[in-house]
């Protein structure tokens, strides 16, 4: 991190809304305050609201003094100055004369010059209309040293027809290198981390295969329940919510080739390619994939409610809150490695890690071992919280007797590195202004991801009714235990006590 991004103009639609105070408009004081915005740098807030923008600023920088603690009060004021608010309807052709009024004012008032990046901070169902309006009024037109592009937050379409029909309506607007579709999760340090530890080591590479690999666990486990989100999560549900976005992109970012180079295409292409081959058709979605929704319990000392009873859900609500799932990858290097997924929400503990299996040694040499006690090495990713990685491995137990122990090797984030204050959108907004598309969808990963789920989310919709249940505070439905018991394996358990020790 270290070019300036040229001059240029933020917008966002949805800009009075929640995730504009709590965490873009914050992930901006912070690139104030890294030095990494222009000088030559205005904002825009689109909504419906009625406000100027006096009352916008006022609003905004009321919100910011709660949300972005970690930076000085100068940067924060730095940002309030450039706020600037466009009233209207998102389907309204008027908003975007207006905007178009309101940018060339920006590089007058702000020297924020041509170039402008519109952030859709909307409910998926504007993601369309908004780039249909941006076209119609000619907002998106590039031309040399003017540049324009718009970051599209997920879900990203419900299915794979309604993600094929949605990069379609925005690709006959836009240029895919316009297009900027967001996954938060590629914001997270660890999560770009694995490309570091994988591609900037010769250790693991020689490792990371068939050959050595026993198979991998990747758990995205959440203590939250849906809090105020029912309406939306109640006609999500956890597959689609999680599986294509945030659990694909560590999968394929775990198992994909290394790329030629660390150009955004190149690095696209690979991952893309890891979804590709993900073989998974209907035999697997009714073999291989557990669902469940959660009951009453105590999650993170907190009691919950069961589902059934959150604000805005159905009481008769079949929607999943977990799910689980096998993949396996046919290519080269991972034919026989199982890939095991699981996410839910209301679980015993918030993780979200990689478990990379190592096949056990051999044999066992030592008296008094059997070949069963040796335990087989697990590198953990871990991805949040207490980021880091660990190793584990077999150690002699000093003694005279000759006995093993399963010790493990720390790498904590915060033992080495400073934390600076962040919301995890600092790089994604940072590498958009600057043109680089390396940590953003493209139009083929999304629906490659859809492409898996699909069969899954045809099945349920053929045959409908209640998932199994999980008490809130627990570990996940028995189920999901069972589809790695079928195998003779187990999940890493979501109770160990020291979130790195195994
Ligand atoms: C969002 C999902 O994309 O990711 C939420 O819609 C989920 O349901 C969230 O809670 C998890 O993100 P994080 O960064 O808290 O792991």
């Amino acid at each position: 991190m270290s070019r300036l991004p040229d001059p240029c103009v933020f917008v966002i639609f949805g800009g009075a809304g929640d995730l504009a105070s709590r965490l873009l408009l914050p992930a901006l004081c912070n690139l104030k305050a890294t030095g990494l915005l222009p000088t030559g740098f205005a904002l825009i807030g689109v909504a419906r609201s009625e406000m100027t923008d006096d009352s916008f600023r006022a609003q905004t920088c009321a919100a910011l003094e709660k949300t972005a603690t970690g930076v000085a009060a100068n940067d924060r004021q730095w940002i309030c100055e450039r706020l600037h608010y466009v009233k209207g309807d998102f389907d309204d052709p008027q908003t975007y004369s207006a905007l178009g009024k309101r940018l060339p004012e920006m590089q007058q008032a702000s020297s924020a010059g041509p170039s402008a990046l519109f952030y859709l901070a909307t409910p998926p169902s504007y993601f369309a209309p908004i780039v249909r309006q941006l076209g119609a009024a000619g907002l998106v037109r590039e031309d040399p040293g003017k540049w324009r592009r718009v970051i599209i937050e997920k879900p990203f379409g419900r299915d794979l027809a309604s993600a094929e029909t949605l990069n379609s309506e925005i690709l006959s607007v836009l240029s895919e290198s316009q297009t900027y579709r967001i996954d938060h999760y590629l914001g997270k340090e660890t999560v770009q981390n694995i490309m570091a530890l994988r591609f900037a080591n010769g250790l693991f590479e020689p490792l990371w295969n068939r050959n050595h690999i026993d198979h991998v666990q990747i758990t995205v486990a959440e203590t939250l329940g849906v809090e105020h989100r029912g309406r939306f999560y109640d006609a999500t549900g956890a597959l689609r919510d999680m599986v294509p976005s945030h659990l694909f992109q560590l999968l394929s970012l775990t198992a994909m080739e290394p790329p030629t180079c660390f150009d955004a295409d190149q690095v696209r292409v690979e991952k893309t390619k890891v979804l590709n081959a993900v073989h998974f058709g209907q035999k697997e979605a009714q073999a291989d994939v557990v669902r469940a929704q959660y009951t009453a319990g105590v999650a993170a000392g907190q009691k919950m409610n069961a589902y059934r009873n959150s604000p805005d859900v159905r009481s008769d609500s079949d929607t999943e809150t977990f799910v689980a799932m096998k993949l396996r990858i046919a290519n080269w290097r991972w034919t026989g490695v199982p890939f095991y997924l699981r996410t839910g929400k209301s679980l015993a503990k918030r993780r979200t890690e990689i478990l990379i299996r190592f096949k056990r040694a051999p044999l066992a040499l030592f008296h008094e071992v059997t070949d069963a006690e040796l335990v087989p090495n697990d590198l953990i990713l871990h991805i949040q919280p207490d980021e880091g990685v660990s190793l584990r491995f077999n150690a002699k137990v000093p003694g005279q007797q000759f006995r093993l122990g399963d010790v493990n090797m720390d790498f904590k984030y915060g033992d080495y590195f400073q934390e600076e204050p962040r919301t995890g959108y600092e790089t994604l907004l940072y590498d958009c202004m600057i043109g680089d598309a390396t940590q953003f969808q493209r139009a083929d990963t999304i629906e490659a991801g859809w492409k898996i789920v699909q069969p899954v989310l045809d099945l349920w919709a053929a045959k409908p009714g209640a998932p199994p249940q999980y008490a809130a505070g627990s570990s996940g439905p028995q189920e999901a235990d069972a589809l790695m018991e079928r195998d003779g394996r187990q999940w890493r358990s979501l109770d160990t006590n020291g979130t790195h020790k195994v």
